[in-house]
């Protein structure tokens, strides 16, 4: 009797421990990193190219230090890659069809596009070679855009291909969630492109407004005809200066506090009512997404934990891995595409190299 009471109490008290231990480990924060997609890997490009991540992080520092904006810039490009067909730089290729060319990509920025085809050159210097696929290079640099500007450092595996199709523009359309969209709308996207994203993770990402700037256009339905009710009424008198009509080509800073610093102030501009798009504000005004607002303004480690767990998350969507697609040549265009100029120089028009063959010059 005795014994088993004993051992009951102790069973108790292991109870009460593992649970202890969980929750703290919660509030701490142990946030699992997501599971690496089979293909990829940390050392991915150990011997091929061993001063790969070194050569971007360099190449971002020095970039960023002449031009803020460009952080914002690079880590944008990163999610509209991997949100439209995945991580596979389908975003890149230059086509009038492309995905650039879409309606909710036309503001996206040009210097960031010329800056990941500037790190394809030095890279092909170091290892002799395209070998890092333009799809890593945005991963990197989006990773290290972050950093460059205060956030979080985290680990991203590596081996992606790139794509040698790219996204129809509707793909693009129903890809990419819309400024005016709500959670419920967002989830939707996220839910129906199949991207393994939930809603925490989607408060954390879009946490990535915390750089970076807004036309009037994305926010100007939260204006006019009438303000939004949402938003803090002095905060829409300070952007109706910017603003002050419907359809105004000009800029505003998407986290109205700190522009160029990756930190938690977004989140305690949404608490404030002061979230810049429909789609920032409504994270705090639905009840689903509105306690990891309130814990992300209360605590950059909390939201830094979490932003990196859903970056890998983000940085790993229908990746292409192995013998698939290519390492592009020029970010901008297939390597298939290219060989036709070859073709010019003499190479009969069904002379076809095989990919595998080509593309991977260890
Ligand atoms: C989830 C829903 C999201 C929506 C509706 C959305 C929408 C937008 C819009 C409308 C802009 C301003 C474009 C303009 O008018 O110039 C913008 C900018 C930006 N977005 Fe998002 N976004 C979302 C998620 C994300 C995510 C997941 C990231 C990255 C992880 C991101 C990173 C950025 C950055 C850094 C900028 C500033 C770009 C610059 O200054 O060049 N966004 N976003
Ligand atoms: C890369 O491809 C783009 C698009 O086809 C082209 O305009 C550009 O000149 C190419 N760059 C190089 C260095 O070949």
């Amino acid at each position: 009797m005795a014994r088993a009471g004993t051992s009951r109490a102790a069973a108790a008290v292991a109870l009460v421990v593992a649970v202890l231990c969980a929750s703290a480990a919660a509030e701490a924060g142990i946030t699992r990193p997501p599971p690496v997609a089979r293909g990829l890997s940390f050392n991915f490009y150990k011997k091929t190219c061993p001063n790969a991540e070194a050569l971007v992080r360099g190449f971002v520092h020095d970039a960023i230090q002449r031009d803020v904006g460009l952080a914002a810039g690079l880590l944008r490009l990163h999610f509209h890659d991997c949100f439209v067909q995945g991580c596979d730089a389908s975003l890149l290729l230059d086509d009038e069809h492309g995905e650039q060319k879409a309606l909710p990509n036309l503001t996206l920025r040009r210097e960031a596009i010329t800056a990941i085809n500037d790190i394809r050159d030095r890279l092909d210097k170091a290892c002799g070679g395209p070998v890092v696929s333009c799809a890593d290079i945005l991963t990197l640099a989006a990773r290290d855009a972050v950093v460059e500007r205060g956030g979080p450092r985290y680990k991203v595996p590596l081996g992606r291909r790139d794509n040698v199709n790219f996204a129809s523009h509707d793909e693009v359309n129903k890809g990419l969630p819309s400024p005016d969209a709500n959670v419920g709308a967002m989830l939707e996207v996220l839910r129906k492109g199949n991207l393994g994203l939930d809603a925490t993770d989607l408060v954390a990402l879009s946490g990535a407004h915390t750089i970076g700037l807004s036309h009037c256009t994305s926010f100007e339905n939260r204006l006019f005809p009438r303000q939004d009710s949402t938003m803090d009424a002095a905060f829409a008198a300070q952007l109706k200066q910017t603003c002050p009509a419907k359809g105004v080509s000009r800029t505003t800073p998407l986290d109205v506090r700190t522009s160029d610093v990756f930190d938690k102030m977004y989140f305690v501009n949404l608490v404030n009512r002061q979230g810049l798009l429909t789609s920032d504000q409504d994270l705090f005004t639905e009840a689903r997404t509105r306690p990891a607002v309130q814990r992300f303004a209360r605590s950059q480690n909390a939201f830094f934990r979490q932003f990196r767990v859903s970056m890998v998350k983000m940085g790993q969507i229908k990746v292409l891995t192995g013998d698939q697609g290519q390492v592009r040549r020029n970010c901008s265009a297939t390597n298939n595409l290219m060989r036709t100029t070859s073709t010019a120089a003499g190479l009969p028009w069904w002379f076809v190299v095989p990919e595998a063959e080509t593309s991977l010059v260890f």
